[in-house]
């Protein structure tokens, strides 16, 4: 048997009186469409947060295919192929689509332009980013500078940068947030077309994306993992109507 892909035990992380994360034993398998759903402040974000090392467990432990990771630094993580993408924006809104994304691959593969190689367009750099731009569906757009682009397809461009860190695990915190909804559909297709071998735990309070996406679905209250189960184990599930499912029926 092989590890999983990333797996924690017992991991907790408490601010102050408050267990943010309590406990929590999860696991994300190779190539899963997972999503993680609860209540606003169930401690989903602090969870990924923890899995990026953003912050730094209470106590707990998290395994990247079998071996402990939980003191590996941020920067490293990505390395290891452990990428997010952020519910808020940081791309250089006067550079293109494209230059925004061959930043991030340039620098990647070791070619960002510096004191000692300034500028120089490296093709292999340009295809690839234009690869990427291709599987979120943003092609038509890549000339474009971000500030000239509606807040949906920004979204997308920062998908295609967190491609770009070649992940095995990508973790999509509210990708759809603020995006108008008449929007959102473009951001749902490009989740539809993400590579099949990236696992993926993605984060949302659109329960017609979550069941639609989701192999398999654990719901957090308050910190902990109040159940994991697969789309139809989940729906069914009364005790998680009761929490979540329900009281968003109402609204
Ligand atoms: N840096 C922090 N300092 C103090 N409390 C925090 C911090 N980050 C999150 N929290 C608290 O932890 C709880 C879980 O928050 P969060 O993980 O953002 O929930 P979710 O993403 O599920 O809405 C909330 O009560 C929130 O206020
Ligand atoms: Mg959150």
């Amino acid at each position: 048997m092989t590890a999983p892909l990333l797996e924690t035990r017992a991991l907790s992380r408490n601010f102050g009186a408050l267990a943010a994360a309590r406990d929590i034993d999860f696991t994300l398998e190779a190539g899963a469409r997972h999503a993680l759903i609860g209540p606003n402040g169930a401690g989903k974000t602090t969870f990924v947060n923890l899995l990026t090392g953003v912050i730094t467990p209470t106590s707990g432990t998290i395994l990247m295919k079998g071996r402990d990771i939980t003191a590996v630094a941020q920067a490293e993580r990505v390395k290891l192929g452990i990428a997010r993408t952020f519910q808020i924006n940081r791309l250089f809104r006067r550079l293109s689509v494209l230059e925004n994304v061959y930043i991030a691959v340039a620098e990647r593969v070791g070619a960002a332009p510096s004191m000692f190689s300034p500028a120089g367009t490296r093709r292999d750099v340009v295809e690839e980013s234009m690869r990427l731009l291709e599987t979120v569906r943003l092609t038509g757009d890549a000339s474009r500078r971000i500030s000239e682009l509606p807040y949906g397809r920004q979204r997308l461009v920062e998908l295609a940068i967190a491609l770009g860190l070649g992940p095995e695990v990508l973790l999509l915190d509210e990708p759809a947030a603020g995006v108008p909804s008449a929007e959102s559909h473009i951001i749902l297709d490009a989740i539809d077309g993400l590579p099949r071998d990236i696992g993926v735990l993605i984060i949302d309070h659109d329960m017609d994306l979550v069941f639609r996406f989701a192999e398999r679905i654990t719901v957090m209250v308050s910190g902990a993992v109040f159940a994991t189960g697969s789309p139809r184990e989940i729906g069914a599930d009364a005790s998680v109507r009761a929490v979540y499912l329900g009281q968003r029926a109402h609204g």
